[in-house]
């Protein structure tokens, strides 16, 4: 299939299935490969764009959004582009006051402490709130030979942020709002799913092609508390998706112990961190496909080192079909653009032989 010329920017390359057929746990010529901050601080000419433009300033310029996200396509080689936003960028719209601040991540001006507050967050109208997100979405459908992957934040990880205030390690104030006003916690929950739910349709009617639901923060969480706290809105978000062909992928960082929660939610894809094993996962019971789980620090080591655990990953990962590589977690701005290159190259080259 080939894509159609327009700008003179269109892909004449033959749109590349494996990502989605791994998601679906097909067969495919290799393995795909992404990575999590695919597009980030590590590439130079991102630096570039950033020292004119803030990170939000991107996400409202679909021109700029679009050639950001292209660029790991053209220097990678990789089998799926990711959407460059963020998982705040439908906050102000709720009605949440949010800064993205170097080296730290977002922070709020007013967070959450009570009932009444969760009862101001208004619901999202993506048409409206988010019109440059969908621009960019379809602008890139145009440009891609490879699947599209919108995403959304996640309630537990959205809610602490908007509880804490900012990042946090230990996240007490929402376990503590958790506890002690469950309530108002799983109005919480219903008000930042819906959202999720209305983001997402929204993303794949505009062209994403897949979604993935970062829960980054919910492995604080024991599986107890996950259980009765979260998993409900999840199984909300999913189920409600699933009349839309698009694949779901669900992550979280260090939720290893939450493994077979996420196998019963009705999604395609668990992502999982370096913490744990493809076949660890495979031995708890996971029966779906499987994304990850290269150490990201392994890309600051010597390439003997990178390889020989990225053969690792691979020889597990291809034991069973349904198999997507990507990091635990995001690229680190100091990764050398180069280190990414090869990886890509040796993934495809030693999964296509196998
Ligand atoms: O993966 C991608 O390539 C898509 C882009 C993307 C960004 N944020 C861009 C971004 C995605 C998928 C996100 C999601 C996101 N944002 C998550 C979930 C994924 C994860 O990392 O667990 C979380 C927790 C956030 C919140 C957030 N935003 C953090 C922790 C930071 C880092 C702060 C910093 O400066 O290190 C951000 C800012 C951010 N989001 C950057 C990027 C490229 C860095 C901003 C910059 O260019 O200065």
């Amino acid at each position: 299939v080939y894509r159609k010329e327009r700008c003179g920017k269109m892909s004449t390359k033959p749109f590349n299935d494996n990502f989605l057929k791994a998601c679906r746990g097909e067969a495919h010529d290799h393995v795909p490969a992404w990575y999590m901050r695919q597009a980030g601080r590590y590439q130079p000419e991102y630096r570039k764009i950033r020292e004119k433009y803030s990170l939000f300033e991107i996400t409202h310029r679909p021109e700029v959004c679009a050639e950001v996200t292209m660029l790991p396509i053209q220097q990678l080689d990789v089998d799926a582009a990711i959407l460059f936003a963020d998982i705040m960028t439908p906050m102000p719209a709720m009605g949440i006051h949010v800064e993205i601040k170097s080296n730290i991540g977002p922070v709020i001006d007013n967070p959450i402490t009570c009932k009444e507050d969760v009862e101001k967050l208004q619901p999202l109208h993506p048409s409206e709130d988010v019109p440059y997100i969908l621009d960019t979405i379809k602008l890139l459908r145009e440009q891609l030979s490879v699947p599209l992957i919108g995403f959304a934040g996640a309630p537990f990880t959205l809610a602490s942020y908007l509880i804490e205030g900012g990042p946090s390690r230990n996240y007490y104030k929402t376990k503590a709002f958790m506890h002690s006003n469950p309530e108002a916690w799983h109005l919480l929950m219903d008000r930042l799913g819906e959202m999720t739910v209305t983001y997402l349709q929204a993303q794949i009617h505009a062209g994403a092609q897949a979604v993935q639901v970062f829960d980054s923060w919910v492995g604080t969480l024991n599986a107890q508390d996950y259980k009765t706290f979260v998993a409900p809105v999840m199984n909300h978000i999913f189920s409600a998706l699933e009349k839309e062909n698009a694949p779901k992928i669900m992550f979280g960082v260090g939720a290893g112990h939450l493994l077979q929660e996420w196998n019963k939610l009705p999604l395609d894809v668990i992502g999982l961190d370096w913490r744990t094993s493809i076949t660890q996962a495979r031995q708890q019971g996971v029966s779906k496909t499987v994304q990850g789980n290269l150490d990201p620090g392994l890309l600051l080591a010597d390439w003997p080192e990178l390889e020989k655990k990225a053969k690792e990953i691979l020889d597990e990962g291809m034991e069973t079909p349904g198999f997507i590589f990507n990091l635990g977690h995001g690229v680190y701005p100091q990764v050398k653009v180069e280190t990414l290159q090869r990886l890509t190259a040796f993934i495809h080259d030693y999964s296509a032989k196998k």
